[in-house]
């Protein structure tokens, strides 16, 4: 088994996601053995204890540098032992430390179609609103590794998803979400867990 930690920094409707999947055995070889939130209401924490997976807060605004943060996030994630971790509306930054710790064993769900609207402070909501203001008819969401680089990972999946002429970023992005990222992030890990990723360069070649 894979053990799996998600980190989350919100309502973590990525997060049940993953908890669905896993019930109905659409993840497997998986075992999620913690859910860490970079803030201490997020309503994510709530799911997990809800699914009796462990939870602990390494809360971002306690710390006075983004390094010092990281590096007590690298050790909660060494404690625990995980092979694997997933970024499910995860907002800090990952420093160098924990991506060369875990390099291609980071995984994040990225809310448009990578390498369109991807970049430093293009996180949540921002994103849905560039997507509208710049009229694409097509956005969606990208499963990807995490480098050093902002959002410049290699590409495990993606998945396109319609833009309507009356959409407000709160309904494109919900949109997303259910047609995109609640379908390929639980089967990124999937495939991850079952040993049918390999990275060669920037390319995720899927074995299946
Ligand atoms: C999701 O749309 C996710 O793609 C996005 O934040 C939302 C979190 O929702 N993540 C980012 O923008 C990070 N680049 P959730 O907490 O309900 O899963």
């Amino acid at each position: 088994m894979v053990r799996t930690a998600v980190l989350v920094s919100g309502g973590g409707t990525n997060l049940q996601a993953i908890i669905a999947a896993q019930l109905f055995g659409e993840i497997q070889n998986c075992k999620l053995v913690a859910v860490i939130s970079s803030t201490p209401g997020a309503y994510a924490l709530d799911r997990a204890r809800a699914a009796g997976i462990e939870t602990s807060v390494v809360d971002f605004s306690m710390f006075p540098t983004k390094r010092t943060f990281n590096t007590a996030l690298l050790e909660k994630l060494k404690d625990l032992d995980v092979e694997l971790v997933v970024l499910a509306g995860f907002m800090p930054v990952l420093q160098r430390s924990i991506v060369k710790e875990f390099e291609n064993r980071v995984i994040n769900v990225h809310p448009s179609l990578m390498p369109a609207f991807c970049g430093p402070g293009r996180i949540g909501l921002r994103v849905h609103q560039m997507v509208l203001d710049q009229g694409v008819k097509v956005s969606g969401a990208t499963v990807h590794f995490v480098t050093e680089e902002i959002a410049d990972g290699p590409i495990i999946l993606q998945k396109a998803v319609d833009v309507q002429q009356d959409d407000t970023a709160k309904i494109l992005q919900r949109r997303i979400m259910e047609l995109g990222e609640w379908d390929i992030l639980p089967r990124a890990i999937d495939l991850y867990c079952r040993g049918k990723l390999r990275v060669e360069g920037r390319k995720v070649i899927i074995d299946e």
